[in-house]
């Protein structure tokens, strides 16, 4: 039996942090903190049941390969840049995803990181997640409706078999949305741009949607094989200011994550999504989770 870590897998979740971060001292103190963290994870799960509690450690490459010399993670690597640069590169060591309920717990396990990592590590970016009206993106259409759903999340997300049972891939992706752009667009436009109807959230027929709408690049299948992955994503920003979305997916193959990737910025086809008429991204890293024996034996 493996156990993989809390955050991955949980459905409707209301908020979430996302914390970013580069390693500065040492390997000791990172393996403390991890511990450490897991701990206030744990009090926290036992003192507010109701919050539904989640969170997730994970690594870029080289750290990883720093904490377990002896260990590989066959697939692990730095993200580098796509699309001549267009989805630009920002690899950091450490991602905590922290998700819930209540915005309150999810503060308090954030500080209690912070405590934990004091001087070991450099906060590059923290992004506050929130859930928006009927699970839509900021962009008015609803986002993770074709994510998989119960059993399949498990079989879609964590690795199987061998050494890394109960870990799994994650790749995250600040997106900047440009909304004023995209409410001046008619709706059929922004629903050609997305591949699905805006008000109703249905997928359109596959001749009635550009190759380049945003379903058509990533709903992708090799051998009759569906690619899929597990989205935990949420809109950030504030309503005076910038906005977008914290794009976040897990997958037990970082294959499947790298070939929606490669389609959606032109090196698969040489063709672009249609996302990013009016939505840019601001950063990207790989990392890996460990499942949670390879975590407590760092
Ligand atoms: C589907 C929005 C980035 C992978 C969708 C849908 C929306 C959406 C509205 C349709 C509803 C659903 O099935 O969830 C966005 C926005 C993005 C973004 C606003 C960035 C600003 C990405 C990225 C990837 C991705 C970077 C992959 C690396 C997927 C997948 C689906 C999907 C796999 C399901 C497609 C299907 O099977 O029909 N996205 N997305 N998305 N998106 Fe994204
Ligand atoms: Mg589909």
């Amino acid at each position: 039996m493996f156990q993989f870590q809390s955050g991955i897998l949980p459905e409707h979740c209301r908020f979430a942090i996302y914390l970013e971060a580069t390693v500065r001292g040492d390997l000791a103190h990172i393996r403390h903190a991890c511990g450490a963290f897991l701990r206030q994870l744990a009090q926290l799960q036992q003192r507010f049941p109701d919050a539904a509690l989640g969170a997730v450690i994970a690594f870029g490459s080289a750290l990883w390969r720093d904490l377990n010399p002896s260990h590989s993670v066959d697939e692990l690597k730095d993200f580098l840049p796509l699309g001549k640069g267009i989805a630009p590169a920002t690899q950091r060591d450490i991602l905590i995803h922290i998700q819930s309920a209540r915005h309150d717990v999810n503060f308090n396990l954030a500080q209690a990181a912070m405590g934990a990592f004091g001087e070991a590590w450099h906060v590059e970016e923290e992004t506050h997640g929130f859930r928006c009206l009927e699970d839509r993106d900021l962009s008015g259409f609803v986002d993770g409706t074709e994510n998989p759903k119960g059993e399949q999340r498990q079989r879609v997300a964590i690795i199987d078999a061998g050494e890394n049972a109960g870990g799994s891939y994650v790749f995250s992706q600040r997106w900047a949305h440009n909304l004023n752009m995209f409410n001046r667009l008619p709706v059929s436009k922004q629903e050609q741009i997305i591949g699905r109807s805006k008000v109703t959230d249905e997928e359109l027929d596959g001749d009635a949607r550009p190759a380049t709408s945003h379903v058509s690049r990533v709903d992708l299948k090799e051998e009759g094989r569906g690619l899929k992955i597990l989205r935990q994503s949420l809109p950030w920003g504030t309503a005076s200011g910038a906005s977008g979305l914290f794009f976040l997916a897990y997958c037990a193959t970082l294959y499947n994550i790298e070939r929606q990737l490669m389609s959606m910025f032109g090196e698969a086809d040489g063709k672009f999504d249609a996302l990013l008429r009016f939505t840019k991204p601001v950063s990207g890293s790989y990392f890996y989770a460990p499942s949670l024996a390879q975590l407590a034996a760092l």
